[in-house]
């Protein structure tokens, strides 16, 4: 009789533990996320040191990343609001390249270089999509810092360029999309650029379409899914880490640079994704609790089964 009983519990036992297991694997990014307190690779702020006659930064260690800053506009009439921050960085770095990404530009640009991706980026349903994954394309493609239209220079970013890609820590967790920089071709953004097609689904819900498939949600995933495989010093990614008072690369005005009509999305995001990785356990907890439903309505048939078994032996 017992071994009638234990083998009965073992089928759905398998099963619940099949159905737990798929669960966390697929989701195991998005848990781990929670309790990652992204403090690996940390770049410390370091205030450059300034030659005399030139008047420009100097840093021991070799620059990699080249001098060109990246920003986006849905064309080039910056909004006056922003033009202060924007001022900031280009008076600060004359001696880089700027490149302001228009809706046309960018569209032309993806059209020209990577034209396998123009259909996915024309189903993207809202333009800030597509000004989330214009940077990641124009930072594999060029290298260079990506500034958002937000965020004004504190100061030189010299020391910045001395690291081949990084990326800025966000709260309250994971890494953001609003600064970022790197060498052209770096593995890590190449892997982001290939890794948008996989994650590109409407979920139907403005926030969690933007976050999950291009924005800092989409980016964190990456980035911790990047980093078990990233091995030499420069496949890795470096984090940026929240500014010291008086210490600070960026200054943020805390305002949203998004086309206008995405802006209230913006806002959501940072708050709203946790809530949603709540409801994803929920969502697990309620398969789980039907699964075991079924399996109990299943149980005499099962039992039986064995006991027939039992009889026969
Ligand atoms: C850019 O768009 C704004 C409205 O959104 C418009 O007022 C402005 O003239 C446009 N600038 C150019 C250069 O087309």
């Amino acid at each position: 009789m017992r071994t009638v009983i234990r083998r009965s519990f073992a089928i759905p036992l398998t099963i619940l533990g099949l159905i737990v297991t798929i669960g966390v694997f697929i989701t195991f990014d998005y848990i781990t996320l929670l309790f990652d307190p992204v403090t690996d690779n940390a770049i410390d702020f370091e205030v450059p040191a300034v030659d005399k006659e030139t008047r420009l930064p100097v840093t021991s260690t070799p620059q990699l990343i080249p001098k060109i800053l990246h920003q986006t506009w849905k064309n080039e009439t910056v909004p006056e609001k922003w033009r202060e921050a924007q001022e900031s960085c280009l008076q600060s770095h004359p001696d880089f390249e700027y490149k302001l990404w228009t809706d046309e530009s960018a569209r032309q640009f993806i059209a020209d270089e990577y034209s396998w991706f123009l259909d996915t980026y024309d189903s993207y349903p809202y333009n800030i999509m597509r000004a989330d994954v214009i940077r990641y394309f124009v930072l594999a493609h060029f290298g260079g810092i990506y500034i958002d239209l937000d965020e004004g220079c504190q100061s030189r970013l010299d020391p910045l360029l001395t690291y081949p890609a990084w990326v800025r820590q966000a709260e309250p967790t994971g890494v953001s999309n609003s600064v970022m920089g790197s060498t052209p071709n770096h593995p890590f953004f190449l892997r982001v650029m290939l890794e948008l097609k996989n994650h590109n689904t409407n979920w139907h819900v403005p926030y969690i379409t933007v976050m999950y498939s291009t924005g800092p949600l989409f980016l964190s995933i990456v980035w911790k899914q990047y980093k078990r495989w990233a091995r030499s010093d420069a496949e890795q990614v470096w984090i940026l880490m929240p500014p010291e008072p008086g210490a600070a690369y960026f200054n943020d005005l805390h305002g949203s640079s998004w086309h206008e009509d995405d802006a209230k999305y913006i806002a959501y995001l940072g708050v709203h994704w946790l809530f949603f990785t709540v409801l994803g356990f929920l969502l697990a907890a309620v398969v789980g609790l039907v699964s075991y439903l079924i399996i109990r309505r299943m149980y005499p048939r099962i039992t039986l089964k064995y006991k027939y078994l039992e009889y026969g032996k």
